[in-house]
């Protein structure tokens, strides 16, 4: 900070933070597990809230074509280059209230308090709430992202979700207009770089006593989704050896990729986290067995090795058992390194709130990956209970929220943008 900037009450922010985290998860298509899928009534008006703390923060805001939120605080004068913060406020499946709000909540906190006390920058904030990072309803992510990098593929607009709305379809149905997504997009030279606080999603901030750290890269990822075609039958008369059953194929795909990952030593990790067999009946032979695989590594070239080998495990056991397959790659991203000169700026920000810079990887996704596209990417990881995440115990102590927002606020008070090379 400053020296003549005003301080800040001890857990101010931190509480607002908080406060606003709880105001969001309430916003849930099952009160009793928090859920907000792309394209939904819950993300209409989780949106019409954010927008909303935007507006009072001392921005202007608005819904952009993919049903980003976007907001901009102007500099000491209107037009400046702007330096995005962000995050994303869809969740997974019975979702913890903090991957994603934390980070989007945080930013706009920290403009509303540059604004409570008339603080004007050298450049303008533009904040954005993206739409779909985890990408739950259609088998692609990043679609919030890569639209505002310009990278979304218009190809993703034909895949459908499970219920067989297509994105394009659903996009509509949400009262947007699927032709205009490109004008989402920002062009490189645009954004002086984009900064992303979200919490760990891992222990080890907490294994280190610490409630913030700089994050290095994001790991990169494939998402693949598999179906296997066989032969329903009667679960009582068709023996065993003249089988085809597609659910006991996937199990066994489902076995190899876990011994695979299990037996690497580099931190290769796979998980098939949705199947779905059909027909789905206790005395019928499952006929079609639908899943999908995320695989994702330290290293891009072992990631994909692995992914190779994976597949052609894949077709050897379904070419054993005479059962049908198709293998689609749904998602693929390369691990995105942070920008060195952010990380520099994070690490001073955070040394200057009195806390170590201790610098770690992020195996989790983030909208930086995509980002990366358009900007430089710095990442501030803030320190998680227990490391869980993708769960409703996920949590954050309340004093760990307000360090977050205290190094944010100074990296952003402070910040340098990198001259001469954009
Ligand atoms: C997003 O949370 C991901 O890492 O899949
Ligand atoms: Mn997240
Ligand atoms: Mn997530």
């Amino acid at each position: 900070m400053n020296a003549d900037t005003p301080r800040r009450e001890d857990l101010q922010l931190g509480r607002e933070i908080v406060g606003r985290i709880n105001e969001l998860a309430a916003i849930s298509e099952d009160p009793a597990r928090l859920t907000r899928l792309f394209l939904t009534a819950e993300h209409r008006a989780a949106a019409e809230l954010i927008l909303d703390w935007m507006r009072q923060a001392g921005m202007s805001a608005h819904m952009d074509p993919i049903g980003n939120v976007r907001g901009r605080y102007e500099g000491e004068r209107d037009g400046l280059p702007a330096l995005m913060l962000g995050s994303h406020y869809d969740t997974v499946v019975d979702a913890g209230k903090w991957d994603g709000p934390l980070g989007l909540i945080t930013a706009i906190s920290g403009v509303a308090d540059l604004h409570r006390l008339g603080l004007k920058l050298p450049f303008a904030i533009e904040v954005v709430g993206f739409a779909d990072e985890e990408g739950v309803r259609f088998a692609s992510t990043l679609l919030g992202s890569r639209a505002v990098a310009g990278t979304f593929d218009e190809s993703v607009l034909s895949v459908r979700d499970r219920a067989g709305i297509s994105l394009r379809e659903a996009v509509k149905a949400f009262g947007l207009d699927p032709g205009q997504i490109a004008k989402a997009a920002r062009v490189r030279g645009d954004l002086l770089g984009y900064l992303e606080l979200h919490i760990e999603q891992g222990p080890v901030l907490e294994q280190e006593n610490l409630p913030v750290g700089v994050v290095t890269a994001i790991a990169g990822a494939t998402r693949l989704a598999a179906r296997l075609t066989g032969m329903a039958g009667h679960a009582g008369t068709v023996p065993m050896q003249l089988r085809r059953d597609a659910l006991a194929g996937a199990a066994e795909c489902i076995h190899v990729i876990e011994e695979l990952c299990r037996a690497d030593a580099s931190g290769l990790v796979g998980t098939v986290g949705y199947i779905h067999a059909s027909p789905g009946a206790t005395n019928v032979i499952p006929g079609e067995a639908a899943f999908t695989i995320d695989m994702r590594a330290p290293s891009d070239i072992h990631r994909e090795r692995a992914v190779t080998g994976i597949v052609h495990r894949i077709e050897e056991i379904a070419s054993r058992r005479q059962l049908g397959l198709q293998i689609d790659v749904t998602h693929e991203n390369r691990t995105a390194p942070c920008a060195p000169w952010l990380r520099a700026q994070i690490a001073e920000a955070i040394a200057a709130e009195g806390f170590r810079a201790f610098d770690l990887p992020s195996g989790a996704g983030h909208d930086g990956m995509a980002m990366i596209d358009v900007a430089d990417v710095g990442m501030i990881f803030v320190r998680c209970r227990g490391g869980v995440s993708h769960h409703p115990d996920e949590h954050v102590e309340l004093a760990d929220a307000d360090a977050g927002a205290r190094v944010l606020l100074r990296l952003v008070e402070n910040f340098r943008p990198q001259t001469g090379a954009q």
